[in-house]
């Protein structure tokens, strides 16, 4: 049986004024997984999203949410939707506790027991009776997530998550979403212009240039975009220049470094070829301390070449 999309995004248009900022978004994003959204400033993520949770309206296109369309069942769909778009407001004065009391109290939440565990999933428990005053960005960002998790959504949408957080608090968050996501089920979609971002928290990325989706696609597919037929291989050798020599491959295919050889091989060999040059530079009397796959193309270069066609000469327009 085919697996239900958490959100499920077709023939997405919008126009503000008289200009058309999206041109006819797809997407399909399911449980268990973390999608990232992922696209230049302006491209229409935030527009994208703010439709998806219920913040702007749906003229052109179809959004379903659990498999309820937002246009005619949009209190189901939103039900199963917890998100933050901007920055969620927060009472400074009360603490964060009171403030997730507060939000129940609006969503007719009555099960006390939900706010405990909300606030155990951002690891916020300790400073949860501080007031919001006190917390730092990085602190307020978890209590908007947890603020997001109370109604148990199935989808958490979440734009540009780690703005403004500090590396240790990125790993936190995403730490905290790949949880909700494999663990949990939940579909967690993140949005982010930074693509070395989404490469550490995501298992698929959906690419949108100009209002316009590029593709999809899973993160082992945008790491083999790279480099061709060849794959790059660092060997790090006690005598490169000796095991450039044995190794049997032609010049071109070799280049000698400080402690290490890289090779280049085929890709459709798969692992053959290098135990094949391992076992030669073992027979030659040359150690081997180890063997990783280089990264040819960095996931930016491949980003920024997805999009580079349809953003023109750079400009924001
Ligand atoms: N209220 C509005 N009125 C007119 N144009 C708007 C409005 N909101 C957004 N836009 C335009 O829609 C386009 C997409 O904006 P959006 O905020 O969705 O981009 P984004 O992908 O979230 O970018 P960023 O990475 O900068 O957050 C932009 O050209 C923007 O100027
Ligand atoms: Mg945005």
């Amino acid at each position: 049986m085919e697996r239900q999309a958490v959100l499920s995004v077709k023939g997405l248009k919008k126009s503000m004024g008289r200009k058309e900022i999206l041109h006819g978004i797809d997407m399909e994003c399911f449980g268990g997984e973390v999608f990232g959204f992922l696209g230049p400033n302006g491209a229409g993520k935030t527009t994208t999203i703010k439709i998806a949770v219920g913040l702007l309206s749906l003229e052109t296109g179809e959004v379903k949410i659990c498999g309820h369309d937002i246009a005619k069942d949009f209190e189901e769909a939103m039900a199963c939707v917890g998100g933050i778009v901007e920055n969620p407001e927060m009472y400074k004065y009360m603490t964060g506790r009171d403030n997730l009391k507060q939000y129940a109290r609006m969503r007719g939440i009555t099960d006390p027991s939900v706010i405990d565990e909300a606030v155990a999933a951002v690891k916020l428990t300790n400073r949860i009776d501080e007031k919001v005053s006190k917390y730092s960005l990085g602190m307020r960002q978890r209590l908007g997530v947890a603020q997001a998790l109370m109604h148990k959504p199935r989808l958490l949408i979440l734009d540009e998550p780690t703005n403004g957080l500090d590396p240790q608090g990125i790993k936190e968050l995403r730490d905290i979403l790949k949880h909700l996501a494999h663990e949990n089920g939940a579909c967690v979609v993140v949005s982010s212009h930074l693509m070395s971002e989404m490469e550490l928290m995501c298992d698929r990325i959906g690419i949108i240039a100009k209002g316009s989706m590029i593709g999809t696609y899973s993160m082992n597919e945008i790491k083999n975009r790279s480099a061709g037929d060849l794959e790059e291989h660092i060997l790090e050798v006690s005598d490169p220049v000796a095991a450039a020599a044995v190794c049997g491959l032609s010049p071109d295919r070799v280049t000698i470094g400080e402690g290490v050889l890289t090779v280049r091989l085929e890709k459709d060999g798969g692992k053959a070829p290098v135990a094949r040059l391992n076992r030669t530079l073992i027979e030659n009397g040359i150690d081997l301390y180890s063997v990783r796959p280089k990264e040819t193309q960095s996931l930016e270069d491949v980003f920024i070449e997805l999009t580079e066609e349809e953003k023109g000469d750079g400009q924001i327009e």
